[in-house]
């Protein structure tokens, strides 16, 4: 599997894998200042909730190495109006507010007025911020797992796997670690419209794995299940509230609604940095719109009438009563929801 992003020490930059252009081709954009981090997450070269804020955290770095900041006073400036601007890149995925909230109070923290030695500690904890969300999807793995049956057939939206993470994935890492355990599972991906990160990212991971998946538009989901091909949903998640609501890629709260109508379970894969405890149901959530060019046209060519009145919103909340389980770092999560994501901190 492609790495997503590496930092590279002796260039002191980090390179994102270019996602806009997978399954074609296969590019690094290389970014020394976290501006262009700011641009590749604002355009989805780098995506997925847990990816971006890895990304973000190594933006930090670079804001923190930026020339003319020789105090600990200058290099905090910089990095506080870095972190603004990555901030407001992407609204609805909190793992980016979560790691810029952690590298800034790193800063803050640090007990050092060394500029080399304070873009040390930054880097650290960007590694760190990396390192622990790929240990924590294999944890994600581990407990979720058990959930998908022998021969177990699983519907998944979006891309919630290595491409959105530090590495082996939140839905996809709990099917990774299904297929591992001596399973055999099939997926379906929906295409997920408009930017199709189902049709090109997950069937992509999914084929160099070698586990079986098919491909379907996202209209044939509800025909799919009603037609008792599906055993169990699994998707991932940008913000979940204190009472479980979901926020992830626009089309999860329709498969939700459908699961339930046909009782099938729909799970949740996420890492706690995804939790925001801070939000008390789905409604706080800050939903993301983006260009309307990304409904009306596909690989730069004219869909609809010029002028259309175009809704796109990136992402959907899922009421948390829809939700079977969540799958975090930490363990299992079910119902009641606002009580026990509060415990498993
Ligand atoms: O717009 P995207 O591609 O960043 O949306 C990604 C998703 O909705 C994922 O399901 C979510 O971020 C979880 S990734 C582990």
């Amino acid at each position: 599997m492609f790495e997503t992003m590496r930092w590279l020490p002796g260039e002191e930059c980090l390179e994102l894998l270019d996602q806009t252009k997978l399954p074609v081709e296969i590019s690094y954009i290389k970014c020394s200042d976290y501006r262009a981090v700011a641009s590749a997450i604002k355009c989805l070269a780098v995506r997925g909730a847990p990816a971006i804020g890895a990304a973000a955290a190594y933006g930090l770095v670079l804001a923190a190495g930026r020339a003319g900041a020789n105090t600990k006073e200058e290099i905090l400036a910089l990095v506080e109006a870095a972190a603004r601007e990555l901030a407001a890149t992407r609204p609805t995925a909190v793992n980016l507010n979560w790691a810029l909230t952690r590298l800034t109070k790193k800063a803050h923290d640090a007990d050092t007025g060394d500029p080399v030695v304070l873009r040390g500690l930054l880097l650290e904890e960007a590694h760190a911020v990396f390192r622990e969300d790929a240990s924590g999807n294999r944890r994600i793995g581990e407990y979720g797992q058990g959930f998908i049956p022998q021969n177990g057939r699983v519907l998944t939206h979006c891309n919630a796997g290595a491409l959105a993470t530090a590495g082996y994935g939140t839905a996809l890492g709990v099917i990774r670690a299904a297929r591992d355990a001596g399973k055999n599972v099939s997926v379906y991906a929906d295409e997920t419209r408009p930017l199709l990160q189902g049709a090109r990212l997950t069937t992509l991971e999914l084929l160099q794995e070698n586990i079986p998946v098919t491909l379907i538009t996202d209209n044939m989901a509800g025909f799919l299940m009603a037609k008792g091909m599906v055993d169990l949903v699994i998707v991932g998640a940008d913000r979940i509230a204190s009472n479980g609501d979901v926020a992830n890629k626009i089309g999860t709260y329709g498969l939700a609604v459908i699961a339930k109508a046909h009782n099938i379970p729909f799970y949740v894969a996420a890492p706690f940095s995804t939790v925001d405890l801070s939000l008390q149901a789905g409604d706080e959530i800050p939903i993301e719109e983006r260009d309307h060019t990304e409904v009306t046209h596909h690989g730069g060519r004219l869909l609809a009438p010029v002028g259309v009145k175009v809704w796109n919103p990136a992402f959907d909340v899922t009421p948390h009563h829809l939700v079977t389980a969540i799958i975090t770092d930490r363990g299992v999560v079910r119902p009641p929801y606002h009580e026990n994501l509060k415990k498993t901190i």
